[in-house]
């Protein structure tokens, strides 16, 4: 997607219809689909922005969690969908984290075969991650998002005023993609971390986590080599989150999977302890526990199912070789065992 179609600005919720034009200037109707507490705080400001310019607005509130991104959340929001009679040229804009975003991202790429959606993100998780790049799915008891498709939204707008209400555990929780994200980038991403991140700087984090992502998903959108970078910490976090029953959030789970890849990776004489150490050092001036309780064979013994894992049994994770220079590699889940446990 052009970078064109994402925008970055405080107060861009009163503006929704200016940019829903752009991209749908057909569209008469729109179902707004976010979870119970996001509504409370922005839904009204999203719809006077469309019933302003005479769109029709429906409001889908699902109850906020991962636990409910499942089939029967799906099954109820196409039914709302359908039952809203939304033809072929309307459009769906999901506003909230990336649950929200990933549930009403795959029933706009299903719904008809696939219709408009517009991402609003609402957590930091979201901003910098999960509202980019048109992964859209659900979890099966089996696994995560094992349900899916790629369906790139028409544009993404990012209000970072609505990350004032964001829960302190939530903002920690989009932080453990922010490591993933300093490991990836470098170029100082890890010490701007570790200074803080506050008002005068969180824009230029964020506008640097969408552009690295953008340009990865423009290279390879369906994910058949560089996009892999960007699962760095998810072979482990995917695991955990399910391991924990979802107790464990996905970027918490994150942190832990991507600090157990850095402490591996330090332990080979690739990375410096430093960066290690200043990567923990990140996580406890967040508060953020990078530790992991569970036994990193059952662990691994668990992602059968994982979208990682190759049919001959080899499984992809994401290696650390040191700031900004991570390579996705295929191995048995023996050897990645060995790895990251000597
Ligand atoms: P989330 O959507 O569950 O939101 C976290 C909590 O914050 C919820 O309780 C929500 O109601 C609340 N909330 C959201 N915005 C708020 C605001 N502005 N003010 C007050 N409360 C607010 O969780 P998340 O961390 O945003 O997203 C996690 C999900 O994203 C996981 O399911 C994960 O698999 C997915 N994900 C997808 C991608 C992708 O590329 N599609 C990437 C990363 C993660
Ligand atoms: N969060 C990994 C990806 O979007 O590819």
């Amino acid at each position: 997607m052009s970078k064109n179609n994402v925008v970055i600005k405080n107060g861009v919720r009163f503006e929704i219809a200016k940019y829903l034009n752009k991209v749908a200037p057909k569209c008469t109707k729109v179902v707004i689909i976010t979870d119970n507490n996001v509504f409370l705080h922005y839904e009204a400001d999203v719809v006077a922005s469309l019933e302003r310019a005479g769109i029709t607005v429906k409001t889908f509130v699902m109850q906020a969690g991962e636990k409910n991104k499942n089939i029967d959340t799906y099954t109820a929001m196409i039914n709302f969908v359908a039952d809203a009679k939304m033809s072929r040229e309307d459009v769906i804009i999901a506003l909230g984290g990336g649950v929200v975003g990933d549930l009403a991202g795959f029933v706009a790429a299903t719904y008809m075969r696939g219709i408009k959606v517009i991402q609003m993100p609402t957590t930091l998780l979201a901003c910098i991650d999960s509202s980019i790049g048109g992964k859209t799915g659900f979890d099966l008891p089996q696994g995560k998002n094992l349900i899916g498709a790629f369906h790139q939204p028409s544009a993404v707008l990012i209000d970072l005023e609505t990350l004032k209400t964001l829960p302190k555990e939530e903002f920690q929780n989009g932080l453990g993609e922010g490591i993933k994200y300093a490991f990836l980038i470098g170029n100082g991403m890890l010490e701007l971390l570790k200074e803080g991140l506050d008002d005068g700087n969180l824009l230029d984090f964020v506008t640097r986590c969408v552009d690295y992502k953008l340009d990865i998903v423009n290279r390879d959108e369906k994910e058949s080599g560089l996009r892999k970078l960007l699962n760095l910490g998810h072979t482990l976090g995917h695991a955990i989150e399910k391991e924990s029953n979802y107790t464990i959030p996905h970027g918490l789970a994150v942190t832990k999977g991507t600090l157990c890849v850095a402490n591996a990776s330090v332990k080979c004489g690739k990375l410096q302890k430093q960066v290690y150490l200043d990567a923990i050092d990140v996580c406890k001036k967040y508060d953020l526990d990078y530790t992991i309780s569970y036994d990193i064979k059952t662990l691994l013994k668990n992602i059968q199912m994982d979208k990682k894992m190759h049919s001959d049994g080899d499984i992809s994770f994401v290696d650390i070789e040191g700031v900004g220079n991570c390579v996705v590699r295929t191995t048995s889940i023996k050897v990645l065992e060995e790895y990251l446990t000597k």
